[in-house]
């Protein structure tokens, strides 16, 4: 998750790497990991990856427009050229499938495939087709998440996600998806962290369109969860076959001491991360805390809308990534306290998987109809170069073994978890960090777009061979 700090580019701390170098990869024995059906795979986003911003008729996004704007990214970075995977696709899904990876978990750019008047724009259709039926012919699971933040620009100069017909909009772009692509899909995610693009986008302003102001997030939040309510009959109707669910960032928030207001901190912590959204899809209400936390901003919900967004879900995406410790701020909030001396990442998160299995456990409690769980998103960037054409990136080894090992004692503890994607596929444009935060399990050199393999992922797919083999 690009979080609040995505403004404060120097403030890293130094990265402890708590693991072994010696790390095997390779899950225990036991592990609930081993079994077939636990579906393995890795995930990229079209605004990240695929470049070709004005090729074949695609729109401007509000990703665009941000970037373009001076202080916005770190570097100035933007995302056009990216890893050039519009033009690359081919050896990029060749390359997937050498790794042995099951899934493919990949976003539609809205503004590549709708023209302003939401007629089909037919040229950026046929590279997700081609790419999607290459998917299929090579036995990969494909999860499509339809909006990963590249909204087109047309839309948020009528208001974006503050304007309640953007839902609408959503609904018909999904429907023609569906009609579209139907039988190349095996799982649709309407969304992809509502939660970045309400709060991030219009909440702190670190992300596209860059708005700031409490209020406008939780109006967003409304609008885009109500886009996914209306999304889910209409992909449901048109793709009867496929899976439909959306995708949440969640967070762990755990509290500076014993202190009651503390303990409060870290519970409002989590509201605001996790129950924001969850409780909404799952419960079909807000969380009253929520406006305790931010008095007075109330969206404007219309009769109907909570039980539009409340439809049943196949299943739920969630994207984990790290702990925060908080404390009360002396007022109705929290703030944060970072830990000294913890193992931290090159985005200066703390490395944390017991925070990934207590919200799975957690979650479980708390929601009686949670549906089953896919982790469509974990991982970590470091500061990985080639050296003799490779890539030693033993934290990231050592931190997805951490974070499959919390997978698995969930999975133990009754949450119903399917399966599990890397995040990411190969380096990419990490959103306001630009290309200087690589995340990738593959290795990207910008100046030539060659990609090498990282040991994890050859470590990956090591035991993805090696669970294959198994009779
Ligand atoms: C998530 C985003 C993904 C990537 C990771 C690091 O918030 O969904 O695109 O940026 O964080």
């Amino acid at each position: 998750m690009a979080n609040d700090a995505s403004a404060a580019f120097d403030t890293l701390s130094p990265a402890v790497f708590k693991g072994s170098l010696a790390d095997p990869f390779t899950p225990p024995a036991d592990s609930s990991l081993w079994r077939k059906n636990f579906l393995f795979g890795a995930a990229t986003a079209s605004y990240q990856i695929e470049g070709a911003v004005d090729e074949d008729g695609r729109l401007p996004s509000i990703w665009d427009t941000f970037s373009a704007t001076p202080g916005k990214v770190l570097a100035g970075d933007t995302g056009a050229v990216a890893c050039d995977h519009y033009h690359r696709w081919e050896a990029d899904i060749d390359m997937l499938a050498s790794l042995g990876l099951e899934g493919y978990r990949l976003s539609i750019a809205w503004p590549r495939v709708m023209d302003a008047a939401g007629r089909p724009n037919r040229k950026g259709l046929d590279f997700y087709k081609r790419l999607l039926n290459r998917l299929k012919e090579k036995g990969i699971t494909s999860f499509v998440t339809l909006y990963h933040w590249d909204l087109p620009q047309h839309l948020e100069d009528r208001g974006g996600w503050l304007n309640r017909d953007t839902a609408y909009r959503f609904a018909d772009y999904a429907d023609l998806m569906s009609r579209e692509l139907a039988g190349t899909v095996d799982a649709w995610a309407t969304l992809n962290e509502p939660w970045c693009s309400a709060y991030l986008g219009y909440g702190n302003g670190h992300h596209a369109p860059g708005l700031a102001n409490d209020r406008f997030a939780t109006q967003a939040m409304h609008h885009l969860l109500l886009a996914h309510g209306l999304a889910i009959p209409v992909l449901r109707g048109n793709d009867p076959a496929s899976q439909k669910g959306i995708v949440a960032n969640i967070g762990r928030g755990t509290a500076n001491s014993d202190s009651a207001a503390d303990q409060r901190a870290a519970h409002l912590f989590e509201v605001q991360h996790n129950a924001w959204i969850l409780d909404p899809l799952l419960k079909g209400e807000y969380p009253q805390d929520l406006f305790e936390l931010w008095p007075g901003t109330e969206p404007l919900v219309l009769d109907g809308d909570m039980q539009t967004i409340a439809a049943p879900l196949d299943f739920l995406g969630i994207n984990y990534y790290f702990r925060t410790n908080v404390a009360s701020d002396g007022a109705h909030g929290f703030r944060d306290v970072p830990l000294e001396g913890v193992e931290r990442t090159q985005m200066g998160w703390e490395v944390y998987p017991d925070g990934l299995r207590d919200l799975l456990t957690g979650f479980k409690k708390t929601y009686r109809n949670l549906p089953p769980i896919y982790i469509t998103e974990n991982g970590m960037a470091s500061d990985d170069k080639v050296i003799d054409g490779h890539v030693d990136d033993a934290q990231r080894i050592s931190f997805l073994k951490r974070h499959l090992a919390a997978v698995d004692q969930a999975i133990k503890a009754g949450v119903d978890v399917r399966g599990y994607f890397l995040w990411s596929l190969m380096d990419n444009f990490e959103w306001a960090f630009g290309y200087e935060r690589r995340f990738g399990v593959v290795h990207v050199d910008y100046s030539t777009q060659k990609r090498t393999v990282k040991r994890s992922a050859e470590l990956a797919a090591k035991f993805l061979k090696e669970r294959k083999a198994r009779v």
